[in-house]
């Protein structure tokens, strides 16, 4: 790939929450990325304890002070990519940082980053647009949920599996929940749902077109679990094998879907696949990015391989507003 000059990118990885460690598989996977198709490449990481670093040194002692020096980093930029999943990332806060700086980033900004974090908002966002989900309902505080029927229990904000349970008596529901509540003090509680898992890849194009790649089967034994998930074990298969009316079906979702809630750059849409069509299951605003996640795997099988994936998305960088 031929530049007329080489841009700056800052990489952010990690993060002060528990997809830390997968953040920071994807923020190297992107800087290498990157490095490799000529862009020159600032890495910057948010420790678990908050504090942003370069390399192995911290850039202060504490969050303000060594955030005050990354942004002397990230003000010469000319797009940061945040690789940070979860909470304190994903949900809109670098988008924010990055428009209170007016440097442009890679990624959807702030409402769309916040809504698709919190899995009920999301919900309610779905359903406004004529998406299924999981009937369900969100527990606050502390509250008698009366076991009745096995339930999916899982944190409104969180990732990767983290506090996600199906709980099938009495015991497991109140284990579950106690579980959940180590990652937020809002707690869905919602039917499980019988299907195929399939995730959808969307990528919007520098120039605003939106496309999704072909749809990625997960092959979970049950619950697709934290372990399952980065122990090597998971199986997909890309592209899903689907009929038009599926496959037609669970595009429009996601399309609609990224739309209503104002994404940008890129999501992965994750669904169940019933007997009655997509399900909703979640919105991923900043997804894995390995080039063994999801995404990339999908964005491959559209003939787009993971370097220029990541060109092409650094590409679609503007100054949240
Ligand atoms: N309502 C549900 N019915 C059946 N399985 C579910 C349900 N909700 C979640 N799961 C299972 O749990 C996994 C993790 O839940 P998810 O909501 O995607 O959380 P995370 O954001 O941590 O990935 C899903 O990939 C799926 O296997
Ligand atoms: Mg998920």
């Amino acid at each position: 790939m031929s530049r007329s000059r080489t841009r700056r990118v800052v990489v952010i990885g990690g993060g002060a929450n528990a997809e830390h460690e997968v953040a920071l598989a994807g923020a190297t996977g992107v800087a290498k990325a990157l490095c490799s198709t000529g862009f020159e490449v600032d890495e910057l990481t948010i420790g678990r304890d908050g504090v942003w670093r370069q390399g192995s040194g911290a850039l202060g002692a504490r969050p303000a002070d060594s955030l005050a020096a990354a942004l002397s980093i990230i003000e010469r930029a000319d797009a940061v990519f945040p690789v940070v999943h979860g909470p304190n990332g994903e949900d809109g806060t670098l988008a924010a940082l990055c428009a209170l700086a007016s440097v442009p980033v890679v990624g959807s900004g702030v409402r769309a980053g916040a809504i698709g974090m919190d899995k009920w908002m999301t919900k309610l966002v779905a359903q406004a647009v004529g998406i299924a989900t999981a009937p369900g309902r969100l527990i606050t505080g502390i509250a008698d949920v009366r076991f009745e029927s096995q339930v999916a229990v899982k944190p409104v904000s969180a990732g990767s599996s983290y506090g996600v349970a199906v709980a099938r008596d009495a015991d497991e529901l109140r284990a579950a929940l106690a579980d959940a509540a180590r990652y937020d003090d809002r707690i869905l509680v919602e039917d499980v749902i019988a299907g195929r898992e399939i995730d959808v890849a969307v990528l919007q194009e520098a120039d605003g077109h939106t496309w999704a790649a072909p749809a990625l089967e997960i092959h979970a034994d049950g619950l697709f679990d934290t372990r399952t998930k980065y122990d090597g074990s998971a199986r997909f298969t890309v592209p899903a094998v689907l009929t038009d009316a599926d496959r037609t079906a669970l595009t429009d979702a996601a399309l609609r879907l990224f739309d209503a809630l104002g994404c940008a750059g890129l999501a992965r849409i994750d669904f169940f696949l019933t007997e009655d069509g997509p399900v909703l299951n979640e919105v991923n605003t900043m997804p894995g990015m390995t080039p063994e996640s999801q995404v990339p795997k999908m964005f491959a099988a559209a003939g787009v391989p993971y370097e220029q994936l990541i060109a092409r998305l650094v590409d679609t960088a503007a100054i949240p507003g």
